[in-house]
C-alpha cells in the first residue's frame, strides 16, 4: 500500500507537467482561462444555535461559485490546509478524455493530502447552464460545495427570454455535530447515520429554525422583472420539494441541459442534481416564503424538517410576516411521477437529442440492500448496498490510475451484467439470506463508443427505496420508467426516444425501475451511483464502476 500511495504521488505529478505542457502548446488563444484559488480551511461557524468548525474553501459557506463560458478553460489550483486529506469532484462536467481532472477520490485520483495542492484544470465542451462541485470523500461535500455557473458562448443566447437576473440557491443539509463523527459512527455501529438537524438554503435555516436572525437567506426582486434561479440539491441524502409561495416556476434546464419549459408549482430535485427556473416577479410587492422539504415514499425515516428564504420585493418592509408555499405531502409518489414525466429535452435544431437507437449492450442492475457480518457492529451485522449483489470495495488505489499504469490486481473486471439469480425484485419483502458479495472491487468493462442501456432495478430487500444514480463525467439519457418489475418484453417498446430528458443523475423510483441510455465515448471515465440514507454509509463498500475500454486514451 505505502508503495502505491508513493507512486501515485510521483504519477500525480507527472500528470500536472503533461497538462502544462499541453496546454502552452495547442490551446486556442480566442478562449478564455478562468483561474481559481480553492483554500481548503477550517472556520467557526454557528446555526441553530450550535457553533462549529467546518471544512471549507476559502472560508466560506457554501463556498465560491466558479463562473465559465461554454469553451472556457477552468483551473482550480485546490491547496488543502486541513486535517483530512481530500480531492474536489466537479459533477456533471463531462471531461471529456479528461478523467484525471474528475476528483474522485481514489477513483480518478488519490486525495490530496494536508499542505498539498493539486490543479484541476479542464475544458468546459458541450454544456452550458448550472452543475455544482463538492469534496468527494467521506462526508466533507456536507460543507465542501458550491455552485458551477456556464454561460452560453459569446452571443448566443439562452432558448428562453433573457431574464432580469440570476440567482444561485444551493439546499444542502445541517448536522449540530461534527459530519466526519456522524459517518463514523454510523460505520462503527452497521447502521444508518444520524439524519440531518436541518436543512439549509445557501447554508442558512431560514426562520422556522432557533437563532435564525442572521441565518436567513433573502433574494431581492424588483416587481415585473423575471428572474432566473439556479437550484442545486447539494444535499448527502434527501430528495427535496422546492416551491415560492404564490409564484409559479418555468422549468427550463435541468443538470446543464435545456428542457421543454413547463410550469409548476413546486419542483423535485434529487441529491446531486440541478435544475433552473424562470420566476416572474408579477404579484402583489410583498414577502414571499421560499421553501424546501423532503419526499419519501418508503417507510424510512428522514430529516422532515422545512428550511425556508424569502422571496422578497424590492421596497417592501422587512415586518411584513412572509406566506408559506403549499409543498407536495412528504410521500407524494403520484407527484414525484408526474413531475419527471414533464422532464423532457428541448431538442430543437440547435441541441438537438442524440440518444442512442441502437444498443450494443444490455446491463441489468438490481440495486438493493444487504446485511454482512460485522462483529464489531451492533447485532453484529452491517447494513450495505449493492448492485447485482456485489458490494463495492473502494481499492487502496485510484481506479483510473491502475488501470493507466496498468497495475495489476487493484479490480476486477467481471461486474456482472445481470443478477445471477433473477426474482421478484418488487414482490414481498426479503428479509433472510441478506448477505451481498463482497469479493474486491468490481467493474464492468464497456468497448469504446458502443452504446449502453442500462434498466435500473429497485429490489425490496429489507426494504425499496427511491435512489438517485450518477454517471461521472458522463450525460446519459433517461428513456424510460415504471413502477414494479421491469417487464423486458413490454416495457422497451414505451420508451421515449424522441426527446428523453439527458442529464447527469437520476432518480430510480421507490419500488420501481429506470432505463438509460448513453454512448461510452469518453474512454477512461469511471461512473458510479449515488445512494442515499442508508447507503451513504457504505459509500466506501458499494460503488460500481464502468471503465470505458481504452482506445486513444493514452494520448495525451
Ligand atoms: C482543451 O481544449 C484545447 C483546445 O481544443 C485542447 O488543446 C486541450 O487539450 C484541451 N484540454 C483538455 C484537458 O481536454
Ligand atoms: C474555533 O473556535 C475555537 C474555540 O473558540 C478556537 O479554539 C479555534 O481556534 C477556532 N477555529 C478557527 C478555525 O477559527
Ligand atoms: C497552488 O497554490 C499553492 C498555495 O498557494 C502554491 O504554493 C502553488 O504553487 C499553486 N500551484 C499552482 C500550480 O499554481
Ligand atoms: C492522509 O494520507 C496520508 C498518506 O496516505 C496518510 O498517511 C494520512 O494518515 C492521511 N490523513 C488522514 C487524516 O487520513
Ligand atoms: C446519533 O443519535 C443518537 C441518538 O439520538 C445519539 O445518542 C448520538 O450521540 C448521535 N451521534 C452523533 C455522532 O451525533
Ligand atoms: C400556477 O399554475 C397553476 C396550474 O398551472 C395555476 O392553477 C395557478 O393559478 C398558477 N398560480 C399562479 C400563482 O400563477
Ligand atoms: C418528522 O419525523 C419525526 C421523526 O423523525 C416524526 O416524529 C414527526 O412526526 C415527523 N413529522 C412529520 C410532519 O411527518
Ligand atoms: C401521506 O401523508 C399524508 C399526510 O401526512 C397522510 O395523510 C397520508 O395517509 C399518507 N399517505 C400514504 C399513502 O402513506
Ligand atoms: C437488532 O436486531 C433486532 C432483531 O432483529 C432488531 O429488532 C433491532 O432493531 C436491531 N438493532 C439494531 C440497532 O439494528
Ligand atoms: C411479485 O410479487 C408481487 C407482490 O407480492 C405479486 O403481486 C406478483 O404476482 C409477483 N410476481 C411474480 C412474477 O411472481
Ligand atoms: C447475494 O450473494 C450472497 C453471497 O454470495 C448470497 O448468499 C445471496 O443469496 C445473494 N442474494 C441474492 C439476492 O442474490
Ligand atoms: C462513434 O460511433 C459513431 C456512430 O457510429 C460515429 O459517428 C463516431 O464517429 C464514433 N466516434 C469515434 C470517436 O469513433
Amino acid at each position: 500500500m505505502a508503495y502505491h500511495m508513493m507512486s501515485f504521488r510521483s504519477h500525480i505529478s507527472l500528470l500536472i507537467i503533461l497538462f502544462g505542457f499541453l496546454g502552452l502548446i495547442s490551446f486556442p488563444v480566442e478562449a478564455a482561462i478562468k483561474k481559481y484559488q480553492f483554500d481548503i480551511q477550517m472556520k467557526n461557524v454557528s446555526r441553530l444555535c450550535h457553533a462549529k468548525p467546518i471544512v471549507t474553501v476559502n472560508g466560506r459557506f457554501p463556498g465560491p461559485t466558479i463562473y465559465a463560458r461554454e469553451g472556457d478553460r477552468v483551473q482550480i489550483n485546490v491547496t488543502n490546509h486541513v486535517n483530512y486529506n481530500l480531492s474536489i469532484h466537479w459533477h456533471g462536467l463531462k471531461q471529456y478524455r479528461n478523467g484525471w481532472a474528475d476528483g474522485p477520490a481514489y477513483i480518478t485520483q488519490c486525495p490530496i493530502q494536508t499542505g498539498g495542492s493539486y490543479t484541476y484544470d479542464f475544458n468546459v465542451t458541450g454544456q452550458r447552464g448550472t452543475l455544482w462541485w463538492h469534496a468527494h470523500i467521506l462526508w466533507l461535500r456536507a460543507t465542501v460545495y458550491g455552485a458551477i455557473v456556464i454561460m452560453p458562448k459569446q452571443g448566443t443566447p439562452f432558448p428562453f427570454p433573457q431574464p432580469a437576473g440570476e440567482f444561485e440557491i444551493l439546499l444542502g443539509e445541517w448536522w449540530h455535530k461534527d459530519v466526519e463523527e456522524v459517518e463514523k459512527q454510523g460505520n462503527q455501529m452497521g447502521l444508518p447515520p444520524n439524519m440531518s438537524d436541518a436543512h439549509t438554503i445557501n447554508g442558512k435555516p431560514g426562520p422556522l429554525f432557533p437563532c435564525s436572525e442572521k441565518h436567513t437567506y433573502a433574494m431581492e426582486v424588483e416587481k415585473g422583472k423575471t428572474y432566473l434561479l439556479r437550484i442545486i440539491n447539494a444535499a448527502l441524502n434527501d430528495e427535496l420539494f422546492f416551491a415560492i409561495s404564490g409564484h409559479n416556476m418555468t422549468v427550463v434546464e435541468v443538470d446543464a441541459v435545456y428542457t421543454k419549459p413547463f410550469t409548476t408549482q413546486s419542483i423535485l430535485i434529487g441529491p446531486g442534481q440541478t435544475t433552473n427556473v424562470l420566476v416572474k416577479a408579477n404579484k402583489i410587492a410583498s414577502r414571499y416564503f421560499i421553501a424546501t422539504r423532503t419526499f419519501m415514499d418508503a417507510p424510512l425515516s428522514v430529516d422532515n424538517k422545512t428550511a425556508t428564504a424569502i422571496f422578497q420585493y424590492k421596497g417592501v418592509s422587512n415586518t411584513i410576516i412572509p406566506s408559506f408555499p403549499l409543498l407536495p405531502f412528504a410521500n407524494d409518489t403520484n407527484f414525484a411521477l408526474n413531475y419527471s414525466k414533464k422532464l423532457k429535452s428541448l431538442n430543437s435544431a440547435k441541441y438537438p437529442v442524440n440518444v442512442p437507437l441502437k444498443v450494443d449492450r444490455n446491463l441489468f442492475f438490481t440495486i438493493g440492500l444487504g446485511m454482512n457480518s460485522c462483529p464489531t457492529c451492533i447485532n453484529g451485522t452491517r447494513l450495505v448496498a449493492s448492485l447485482n449483489n456485489v458490494t463495492f470495495v473502494m481499492p487502496k488505489t485510484a481506479l483510473l490510475q491502475a488501470h493507466h499504469f496498468n497495475i495489476k490486481g487493484v479490480f476486477r473486471t467481471d461486474f456482472p451484467d445481470k443478477p445471477s439469480t433473477p426474482f421478484n425484485y418488487t414482490g414481498a419483502p426479503l428479509t433472510a439470506n441478506l448477505g451481498t458479495s463482497i469479493t474486491g472491487t468490481r467493474v464492468s468493462k464497456i468497448a469504446f463508443n458502443s452504446t449502453v442501456e442500462i434498466v435500473l432495478q429497485d429490489t425490496n430487500l429489507l426494504t425499496v427505496e427511491s435512489h438517485p444514480f450518477h454517471l461521472h463525467g458522463y450525460n446519459f439519457f433517461v428513456v424510460g420508467t415504471g413502477i414494479g418489475n421491469f417487464d423486458p418484453a413490454k416495457d422497451p417498446a414505451k420508451y421515449n426516444l424522441v426527446d428523453p430528458m439527458e442529464r447527469n443523475t437520476v432518480g430510480v423510483p421507490t419500488g420501481g425501475w429506470t432505463a438509460i441510455r448513453f454512448r461510452a465515448d469518453n474512454p477512461g471515465i469511471v461512473y458510479r451511483p449515488h445512494f442515499k440514507n442508508v447507503k451513504i454509509i457504505c459509500e466506501f463498500f458499494y460503488q460500481f464502476v464502468i471503465l470505458a475500454k481504452i482506445a486513444n486514451y493514452k494520448t495525451f
